[in-house]
């Protein structure tokens, strides 16, 4: 295998559903779903979408791990072989010094669970590992103002949860994770076509029916969704798809009563600041059409969608990685916005 002479750091944002590593300015960063495949024993046989590739392949001898839960190492071991493959993908090949890594946590990590992480990475051939809060890497990389004196929102809408951030200053000022994510939305459409119609799909099912439908407002859904796909030959299945927009609408609500809730819990000052100023939605739920329009709606305040809300908290941590090797002004930052347990 081919050594790289010098690297400098790279940036990884750990998903529940997807990994992304940024390795230098100018090539995009790799995105690899986070699973890891077993056949028998501990030897991983394929990680990313390799692993579920195979495991569609040859349901009965593979076995999946999805090592990352909600920003945790959840298994440590599986997270070191596929964070060690990713890095050397992202990389191209296997650099000769270990490079430092930054990467994103969630705000409300415990220090075990920050300990996790740098391990893990370590592990995977990183060397110093800085963390920074998701949402201010979200911020960062969506291109919010998070410099200027005034607060502003960021909502990341992932896979297994919510991470809700305010920012302003430079800094996370803020911050609180829900756990209710996009798994949320298919399991509320499995419920609905289960009661409704009397079908039974699975959760990948439900995933993959969601993206068709790709909206949370009726009048945005395209209306040559065909369910039929889903039931018994012969079987009809009188569900619109309009109608299922307006189940994943409502399914959002228990999270918009979270985020109402967190938004109360702030200074008065700090209230009304968000309340003009508004803040951006990123991760994949961002993208169902008309979600923007509906937090906005909810929360009593602007809210848009970020241009590329699967890639927000890469770019920024990118952003902060770029400014490392830069050095003397990018320690500075660090210093204000790198996590006590991760201080260099
Ligand atoms: N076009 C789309 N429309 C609706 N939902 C989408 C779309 N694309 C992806 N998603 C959903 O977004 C989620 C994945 O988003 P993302 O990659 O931001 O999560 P993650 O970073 O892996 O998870 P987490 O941050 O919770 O650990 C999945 O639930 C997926 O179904
Ligand atoms: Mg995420």
């Amino acid at each position: 295998m081919p050594f790289q002479l010098w690297t400098g750091p790279i940036a990884i944002d750990l998903g529940t559903a997807n990994t992304r590593v940024w390795a230098r300015n100018g090539t995009a960063p790799v995105r690899e779903a986070s699973a890891v495949a077993y056949a028998r024993g501990n030897r991983p046989v394929a990680v990313g979408r390799e692993a579920w590739e195979l495991a569609q392949r040859q349901a009965e001898r593979v076995r999946v791990v999805q090592p990352i839960q909600r920003g945790q190492v959840a298994e440590f071991g599986p997270a070191v072989a596929m964070l060690r493959a990713f890095i050397r993908r992202a990389l191209d090949r296997r650099p000769l010094f270990s490079p430092h890594a930054v990467v994103a946590v969630p705000a409300e990590l415990s220090g075990v669970g920050q300990r996790a992480v740098r391990d893990a990475l370590r592990a995977a051939g990183a060397s110093r590992v800085y963390a920074i809060p998701k949402s201010l890497a979200a911020s960062l990389g969506a291109g919010l103002p998070v410099d200027g004196p005034e607060s502003r929102l960021v909502i990341d809408l992932g896979y297994s949860g919510a991470e809700v951030g305010v920012v302003s200053m430079g800094m996370l000022t803020a911050a609180r994770s829900i756990a209710y994510g996009g798994r949320d939305l298919d399991e509320a459409l499995r419920r609905f076509l289960w009661r409704a119609a009397g079908l039974s799909i699975s959760s990948a099912e439900a995933e993959q029916l969601k993206l068709r439908i790709g909206a949370v407002d009726p009048a945005q859904v395209s209306n040559n969704i065909d369910l039929s796909a889903l039931a018994a030959p012969g079987v009809n299945v009188r569900v619109h798809p309009g109608e299922l927009a307006t189940v994943l609408a409502e399914a959002l609500e228990p999270l918009l009563d979270e985020i109402q809730w967190t938004i109360e819990q702030l200074g008065a000052q700090q209230r009304e600041e968000i309340r003009s100023n508004g803040g951006i939605l990123c991760g994949g739920g961002a993208l169902l059409r008309g979600v923007a329009e509906l937090f906005s709606r909810r929360l009593g305040l602007p809210m848009v969608p970020a241009d590329d809300p699967l890639s927000a908290t890469i770019l920024g941590l990118g952003a902060v990685a770029s400014e490392l090797s830069a050095a003397p002004a990018a320690a500075r930052r660090l210093e204000r916005i790198v996590l006590p347990g991760f201080q260099p």
